[in-house]
C-alpha cells in the first residue's frame, strides 16, 4: 500500500515545511519538496490532499494505565478501547505501566501485562515496568528487562504499603540503573508525609474529593523532587520525573539542569488546564473525577503559568497524560463518603494533542515545540527514535492529518475513552485530527475508527538518547 500525503505542512520538532509525505507499506518512503522529481509518475495507492492542513509525527503518549488495578477495581479502559481512543486524538504509539506490587514477583507481573495487552491494541505499544518491591532478585530483573527492550523503571515514593520505595531502595535501584543505562522514572511525592495529613483530615471529618488535593501539598511534591535528584546525583544515573504538577517541583528540576545534570520531567494536560478548586472542588462528589496524584494545584499561585514556561524553556522536556481512569458509577463512588477510597487517576489519553495544541493556539508554545513535547522527545527520552517519533525517510509510517481550522467540543457524549463522564466537558478545541495511519495502515479516518484491536505490536525499546 503506497500513500501519498501531498500539499501539507509538515511540523518537525525543527520547525514547519511545505514537503510531501510518501507513505510505503509499513514505512515513510520519501519526505519531499513539492513538486519533486523523486515522486514524478509515481503511483500511489491512495493520494491524500493536506493543503490547509498540518503532518505530524504520530503522538507519543509514554504514560497510560490501562486495565491498572488500583483500590480494589480496575482503570476502565482496555488495551483495546485506550488505544483506538488513543489513536482518535492522533496518538499511535503508547507506553503503559507493568506493575510488580509490593510483594509481588517483577516476571509474572510483566508477564501479566503481556497478555491484557497481546492481540488487543489498536497501535504500538511498550512499557515501563513499575517496581513496588526493590530486592535483590528486583535488581537483577532490572538488567534482565533492559536486554528485552523494557528500559524504563518507574518507583514511588508515594503510597505507602502499595508501590513505595524507601530511599535505600531508590538509590539501589538507582545505582543499578547507573549500571544498566535504565532510566528510573519517578512518582515525586512525600507519601509518608501526605499519609499523616491524610488520617489527620480523615479524623477531623475531612472526607469531600477536595480534601485529597488539600492532604498533598504542593512542597511535598517539591521535597520529594529535590530529594530524588540528590539520590540520582549520588548513584551517577539520569532521572525523569512523571506527571510534574507543581512550581516547587519544576523549580528543582530547572535548577538540576542548569546545573547541566541529567533530570528531566513531563508534566500533563490536567496540570496545565485544571484546578483544585474549580475541578477537584467542584460541587457535591463531581470532584471526584478529578481525584489523582499528585493532585490539580491551586488556582491561587503560578503554578500553570510556571508549566507552561517550562514546556517551552525545556525546562519540562514533554507531555504525557497519566491516563487512568475510572468511571463515576462503581469506581469513583467507592470513595463516596470517604476520599481515602476515590481510585486516583483521570483520564486523557484521547485529548493529549488537541489540548496542548490550544497552548500554539494561545501562543504559549511554537508549533515546532508541540511536536517535540508529544512525540519527538517521548521518542527520544525511551529510545524509540528515529523508528518513532519523526517524518523522515526509513521512520515508520504513523502519521497524523490535522487540520488547524477545524473545531470541536470535548465531552463524554463524543470521546471514544471507556469513561462515563469527562474531565474536559465543554472545553472548545481549536483544530482536529482528520485522519491516523499506524505504520502505514490508516487507523482514523474522520470521525471514524478504521483499524483493528491486533494491528498494534509490542515495540522493543534501547536505551535513553536524551544524555548530555
Ligand atoms: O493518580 C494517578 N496518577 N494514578 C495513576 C498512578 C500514578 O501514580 O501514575
Ligand atoms: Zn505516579
Ligand atoms: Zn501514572
Amino acid at each position: 500500500m503506497r500513500t501519498l500525503i501531498t500539499g501539507g505542512t509538515v511540523i518537525h520538532a525543527t520547525g514547519p515545511h511545505q514537503q510531501d509525505v510518501l507513505l510505503d507499506g509499513e514505512r515513510i518512503a520519501a519526505v519531499v519538496d513539492p513538486g519533486s522529481d523523486l515522486l514524478s509518475g509515481l503511483d500511489a495507492d491512495e493520494v491524500v490532499d493536506a493543503t490547509g492542513k498540518y503532518v505530524l509525527p504520530g503522538g507519543i503518549d509514554a504514560h497510560t494505565h490501562m486495565e491498572m488495578p488500583f483500590g480494589g477495581t480496575y482503570s476502565s479502559d482496555t488495551f483495546e478501547t485506550g488505544t483506538k481512543a488513543a489513536a482518535h486524538g492522533g496518538t499511535t504509539t503508547i507506553i503503559d505501566f507493568a506493575i510488580q506490587k509490593t510483594g509481588e514477583q517483577v516476571r509474572p507481573s510483566l508477564e501479566t501485562w503481556f497478555e491484557k495487552a497481546e492481540g488487543d491494541c489498536a497501535i504500538d505499544y511498550s512499557f515501563h515496568m513499575i517496581l513496588g518491591g526493590v530486592d535483590d532478585q528486583a535488581l537483577k530483573e532490572m538488567d534482565v528487562l533492559v536486554d528485552e527492550g523494557i528500559t524504563s523503571f518507574k518507583l514511588f515514593m508515594a503510597y505507602p504499603g502499595v508501590f513505595y520505595s524507601d530511599d535505600g531502595q531508590i538509590l539501589r535501584a538507582m545505582q543499578r540503573a547507573a549500571d544498566n543505562g535504565a532510566l528510573i522514572n519517578m512518582h515525586a511525592e512525600n507519601g509518608i508525609a501526605i499519609d499523616v495529613l491524610v488520617e489527620q483530615a480523615a479524623a477531623r471529618g475531612e472526607t469531600d474529593p477536595v480534601h485529597h488535593g488539600i492532604t498533598r501539598p504542593s512542597r511535598l511534591e517539591g521535597e520529594a523532587t529535590h530529594r530524588a535528584i540528590q539520590l540520582a546525583l549520588v548513584a551517577g544515573a539520569p532521572v525523569y520525573f512523571v506527571h510534574l504538577s507543581a512550581s516547587e517541583a519544576l523549580a528543582e528540576v530547572a535548577a538540576a539542569r542548569d546545573a547541566g545534570h541529567n533530570v528531566f520531567a513531563e508534566t500533563c494536560p490536567q496540570y496545565l488546564y485544571l484546578t483544585l478548586e474549580d475541578h477537584m472542588g467542584a460541587p457535591g462528589f463531581q470532584g471526584a473525577g478529578y481525584v489523582a496524584s499528585p493532585p490539580l494545584r491551586t488556582k491561587h499561585a503560578s503554578h500553570q503559568s510556571d508549566l507552561w514556561r517550562g514546556l517551552r524553556t525545556d525546562d519540562l522536556t514533554m507531555v504525557a497524560t497519566d491516563h487512568c481512569p475510572f468511571c463515576m458509577k462503581d469506581q469513583k463512588e467507592l470513595g463516596k463518603d470517604d476520599f481515602r477510597a476515590i481510585p486516583n487517576g483521570m483520564g486523557g489519553v484521547e485529548h493529549r494533542m488537541d489540548l496542548i495544541h490550544q497552548g500554539v493556539v494561545t501562543g504559549e508554545l511554537s508549533l515546532a515545540r508541540w511536536v517535540e513535547t508529544c512525540s519527538t522527545t517521548p521518542a527520544r527520552m525511551f529510545g524509540l527514535y528515529p523508528q518513532k517519533g519523526v517524518i523522515a525517510a526509513g521512520s515508520d509510517a504513523d502519521v497524523v492529518l490535522y487540520d488547524p481550522n477545524s473545531k470541536h467540543t470535548l465531552g463524554v457524549d463524543t470521546h471514544h475513552m471507556n469513561i462515563d463522564y469527562s474531565a474536559w466537558e465543554g472545553f472548545e478545541m481549536s483544530g482536529g485530527v482528520a485522519a491516523v495511519w499506524s505504520r502505514g495502515s490508516k487507523v482514523i479516518d474522520g470521525e471514524s475508527f478504521v483499524g483493528r484491536a491486533g494491528h498494534g505490536r509490542f515495540l522493543k525499546r534501547g536505551l535513553t538518547q536524551m544524555l548530555r
